[in-house]
C-alpha cells in the first residue's frame, strides 16, 4: 500500500445485521446473522474485494455501509462521521460520498426513464438548479465512462442498451456526484465475457482517476487481482480472513480460504466460473450458526474440544495478515 492510502475514509466496528425472521402463526422465529461483528478500515484509494460463497452476507454488509439496511450492533464511521444511524439531512449527504453499483443494472435502473433523465436525477436531488450546469456534468460523466456518442445514448431507454452501455450508466450514475466510495456489488456477474473484462478495467480507472476507494463484492476470487489492494474472505457473517491481494492468492491461512483459492478454474478471468460444492458441504444456517468456529463442520484440519466450542478471534501469524482461525495461535 502507498503512504497515499494511509487515511481512513470508512471505519466498521463490531457490525452485525440481523434480519428478525417470522413464521405464520407462530411470529418471531429467529434472526438470520447476516452479517455478524464485522471490524475493518477502508483507507482513502484503496480498493477492498469482499470475497465468499453465495448467501455469506456480502450484499447485507454492502448494503448495512450504503445506509440501506440499518445494523443491529457495531458502529460505522465516514470521515469521521457516525453514520450507522444517519437520518434525512445527513443521509442525503452521505448518498453523495457513497455510489452503489449494483448486480442485475437493469434492475437498477427505471426502465420509463431515459438515459439523461437517470443522470440528471441525483444532480437534481442535491440541489443543482442550473440546467447547464447539470449538461456538463453529465456529458463529463457519460466521457468518464466512455459512453459516446452522448446525443445518440442519452435519450435511450434502459431496454434500448447492451448490459454492458446498462452498466456503464450504472457506473455513470455512481460517479456523478463525485463520490469518495463506490460500494460495487458483484458488478460484472450478469455481463458477459468481454463486458465483463472492460467494465472491470473502467472501474479500475475510475479509482485511479478520482482516487476512489472501492468496495468489490464478488464471489469471483479470479477477478481480485484487477483492482484490489487487499482481499476480505467472508464466512458466514464473518470476515475470517483479510490480506493484501498476493499474501491471500499465494499464501492463504484460512482451510476456507486454501479451499476457495485451490477452487479458482482458471487463471483467466474470463473463464471464471463460479463456486458450486466448493469446498465439500453445505454452507451452515444463519438462523442456528454452529456453535464455536462457523467452518468447524466443514473443515479439514479441525482441533476437537476447541474449534467447536470456541469461535476463534482475530490472529496476525503475519504482518497485516489477519485470520481468524486457531491453527494460528501464538
Ligand atoms: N432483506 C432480507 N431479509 C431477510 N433475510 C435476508 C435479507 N437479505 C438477505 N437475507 C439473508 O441473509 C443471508 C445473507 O444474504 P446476502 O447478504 O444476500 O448474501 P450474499 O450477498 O453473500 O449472497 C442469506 O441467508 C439471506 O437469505
Ligand atoms: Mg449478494
Amino acid at each position: 500500500m502507498s503512504a497515499m492510502t494511509k487515511e481512513v475514509l470508512l471505519s466498521v466496528r463490531e457490525l452485525s445485521t440481523w434480519f428478525e425472521l417470522r413464521r405464520w402463526g407462530f411470529g418471531h422465529a429467529g434472526y438470520v446473522r447476516a452479517v455478524n461483528g464485522l471490524s475493518f478500515d477502508l483507507m482513502r484509494g484503496e480498493a477492498v474485494a469482499v470475497v465468499g460463497e453465495s448467501g455469506c452476507g456480502k450484499s447485507t454488509l454492502a448494503r448495512t455501509i450504503l445506509g440501506l439496511y440499518p445494523p443491529n450492533r457495531g458502529e460505522i464511521t465516514f470521515e469521521g462521521e457516525d453514520i450507522s444511524h444517519i437520518k434525512t439531512h445527513g443521509l442525503r449527504w452521505y448518498r453523495s460520498q457513497v455510489g452503489y453499483i449494483q448486480q442485475d443494472p437493469y434492475g437498477a435502473l427505471a426502465p420509463f426513464m431515459s438515459v439523461y433523465q437517470i443522470l440528471q436525477e441525483p444532480l437534481i436531488i442535491n440541489g443543482i438548479k442550473s440546467k447547464s450546469e447539470r449538461t456538463i456534468r453529465i456529458s463529463v460523466a457519460m466521457e468518464a465512462v466512455k459512453l459516446s456518442p452522448p446525443e445518440v445514448l442519452l435519450p435511450k431507454f434502459p431496454h434500448m442498451l447492451s448490459g454492458g452501455q446498462q452498466q456503464r450508466v450504472v457506473i455513470a450514475r455512481a460517479i456523478i456526484l463525485r463520490p469518495k466510495l463506490i460500494v460495487a456489488d458483484e458488478p460484472v456477474s450478469m455481463l458477459d465475457a468481454s463486458a465483463r473484462l472492460e467494465t472491470l478495467q473502467l472501474l479500475e480507472q475510475l479509482k485511479q482517476t478520482y482516487n476512489l476507494s472501492v468496495i468489490y463484492v464478488t464471489h469471483d476470487l479470479a477477478t481480485v487481482r484487477y483492482f484490489s489492494e487487499r482481499v476480505f474472505v467472508m464466512y458466514a457473517g464473518e470476515i475470517i480472513e483479510k490480506a493484501e491481494v498476493d499474501g491471500l492468492l499465494n499464501a492463504p491461512f484460512h482451510p476456507y480460504s486454501r479451499a476457495l483459492i485451490a477452487a479458482i478454474p482458471d487463471p483467466d478471468p474470463l473463464n471464471a466460473k463460479t463456486y458450486r460444492d466448493v469446498p465439500g458441504g453445505e454452507p451452515p444456517s444463519l438462523l442456528n450458526p454452529p456453535s464455536g468456529c462457523k467452518f468447524h463442520p466443514r473443515c479439514p484440519s479441525i482441533i476437537r474440544g476447541l474449534c467447536d466450542l470456541k469461535n476463534p478471534p482475530e490472529f496476525e501469524p503475519s504482518s497485516a495478515h489477519f485470520v481468524k482461525c486457531w491453527l494460528f495461535k501464538k
